[in-house]
């Protein structure tokens, strides 16, 4: 019988990336993209149109979307904007397809994009009209989905009640983010499960960070309750530089093992990812790769 298709959004060129002491020119992220593309993946996400004096590893995104879009004409790319201006960058530079985020607590989205929850959630929403009215794709971050490096637990409600939200805002897809990769495998099930009674399954995606190792297991959870969409990370890079604790991203090569071996279709060849992991540790000098790294380079 044909292998259930399971779809992947690599993130590193933005949250890989965002967050690293060592500048990648504009050059190293387009071959990093190539990679990507050769590697298989459909969708990536590129970069974030953020204030450069927050994240100075983001400032070339008017200039990096551009040519991904001339070059990779078939790769769905996806770009972070907070606000109008931001949409407005990114139209500018000829995105089709934004992330907004929003967080679930009002301390962190405070830290991240120095708004209040009620304002988050306004201009999330704003943001996502505008850019459905440019013909553009939309995802939600719904960040901080499981606990918050300030406020403690997130309430489930909460995350229910903003995926709603973002939802009756018509996003393409709402992605369910473990900022800083403190989700167990049985909170994923529970908190999927719920989920699902506010938005179709179809449109949740699920965005792992992988701090305490439990990244695939996450992973594995959020498919047996029936997720098909996923953002990893080639080589486990990642992390939001206004979360504390938040580190790498699931690493896509895991995910990737892990799902193949599950009798899920990825489209993505483990050799192919296995060279962006060489690339990106020459870019960033220093031994890059997710759990099963090891393992991989030995086959
Ligand atoms: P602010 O200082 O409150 O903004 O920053 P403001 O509206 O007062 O404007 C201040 C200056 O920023 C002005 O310029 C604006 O024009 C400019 P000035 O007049 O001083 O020259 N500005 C912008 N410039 C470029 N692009 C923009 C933009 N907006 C305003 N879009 C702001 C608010 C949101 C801009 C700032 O806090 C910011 O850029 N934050 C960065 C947030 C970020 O990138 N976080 C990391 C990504 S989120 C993440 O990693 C989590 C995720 O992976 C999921 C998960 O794991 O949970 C997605
Ligand atoms: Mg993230």
């Amino acid at each position: 019988s044909a292998r259930e298709a399971i779809h992947i959004t690599d993130v590193a060129p933005r949250d890989g990336l965002q967050n690293q002491a060592i500048r990648v020119g504009t050059e190293g992220k387009l071959r990093l993209i190539e990679l990507l593309a050769e590697a298989g993946l459909r969708s990536i996400e590129a970069a974030s149109f953020v204030s450069p004096k927050a994240v100075p590893q983001m400032a070339d995104a008017g200039e990096l979307v551009p040519q991904v879009q001339a070059r990779f004409a078939a790769l769905r790319t996806s770009v972070l904007v907070p606000n109008l201006k931001g949409l407005e960058r990114a139209h500018a530079a000829g995105a089709k397809e934004i992330a907004v985020v929003l967080s679930a607590t009002e301390t962190m989205n405070r830290k991240n994009i120095n708004m209040g929850l009620d304002q988050a959630t306004e201009v999330s929403e704003q943001t996502i009209a505008a850019a459905r009215a440019l013909g553009m794709r939309t995802r939600a971050y719904v960040a901080v989905a499981f606990d918050c490096p300030f406020e403690g637990e997130t309430p489930l409600d909460e995350v229910l009640r903003l995926s709603a939200r973002m939802h009756a805002a018509a996003a393409d897809e709402i992605v369910i983010a473990d900022t800083i990769g403190s989700a167990s495998p049985g909170q994923v099930k529970e908190r999927i499960s719920a989920l699902r009674g506010v938005v179709p399954i179809e449109r949740l995606a699920v965005h792992l960070h992988d701090t305490r190792g439990m990244g695939v297991a996450n992973a594995w959870a959020a498919l047996e309750a029936g997720v098909r969409r996923f953002d990893a990370s080639v080589g486990g890079i990642g992390g939001c530089p206004f979360a504390p604790g938040a580190a790498g991203n699931l690493a896509t090569e895991d995910l990737v093992l892990m799902a193949e071996r599950s009798g899920f279709a990825t489209g993505i060849s483990l050799a192919g990812l296995l060279a962006a992991v060489d690339f990106a540790q020459d870019e960033l000098q220093r031994p890059l790769g997710g759990r099963a790294i090891a393992w991989l380079r030995r086959q």
